[in-house]
């Protein structure tokens, strides 16, 4: 990551971060975008007193924010979330997201669908026309059986290659692996894409977030932060 993109990141996410009011139940995405909101949120705890109750996406996110001494519960312990921020790999102009790059997307949604709003802090390379183009799509699968959902999911247009760590399967905080998938034209239609994955046999979650998106801070070089409503 670059500096002008790390200062992009971080104004996005102090932006989101002041979002936050006291006494709320927030979503904690994960992410280095998010890793921001974490140092913004740990400053207010120490400097104004914030009390709010966080529900990490992430083991990683667990560890940073109770490193930072921000209180996390478990999604189960709150019926409800004020506000869920979290970062993105891709956005199209309809606010759909590709999300995954780290892995978490399934805890991500999960915890999204819970709250008020999902704020998104991205940087401006982040904005694209079409998603798909210069990302590839994460997508959860059981390691039962992978090869076969990999040609199951080869058929809606991807290209599935398992993604790999010293050659080995990475493993998601769920126990499952990930494909990343490359749609060599981009996702025309995400939703028709996401119902397509959503009953594809053997996928347990993709990174397609359609419909989920509340407001976009987008941070600007320069450090301005720009907000899609
Ligand atoms: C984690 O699985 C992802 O959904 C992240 O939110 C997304 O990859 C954005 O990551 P960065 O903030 O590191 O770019």
């Amino acid at each position: 990551m670059t500096d002008a993109v790390a200062s992009q990141k971080r104004a996005a996410a102090f932006a989101a971060a002041d979002l936050v009011e006291s006494g709320m139940r927030l979503g904690l995405g994960t992410g280095s975008t998010f890793a921001f909101v974490i140092e913004r949120l740990a400053e207010r705890v120490r400097t104004e007193g914030l009390q709010l109750l966080g529900v990490p996406t992430s083991i990683a996110t667990a560890r940073l924010a109770e490193a930072a001494g921000i209180p996390i519960v478990e999604l189960d312990a709150v019926d409800r979330l004020d506000l869920a921020i979290d970062g993105a790999d891709e956005v199209d102009p309809a606010k759909s997201l590709i999300k995954g790059g780290g892995g978490a997307h399934l805890r991500e949604r999960i915890v999204a669908a819970a709250a008020r709003e999902l704020v998104v802090i991205v940087d401006e390379g982040k904005l694209v026309d079409v998603l798909g183009r210069g990302f590839r799509l994460p997508v959860e699968v059981v390691p039962l059986g992978w090869t076969h959902t990999a040609r199951r999911v080869g058929k809606t247009g991807g290209e599935p290659a398992r993604r790999e760590r010293d050659g080995e399967p990475v493993v998601t905080d769920n126990g499952n692996w990930l494909l990343d998938c490359h749609y060599p034209s981009g996702i025309a239609d995400p939703a028709a894409l996401a119902r397509e994955l959503d009953s594809t046999v053997g996928v347990v979650d993709h990174g397609l977030f359609v419909g989920m998106t509340g407001r976009i801070l987008v941070g600007q070089p320069g450090g301005a932060v720009r907000t899609i409503a």
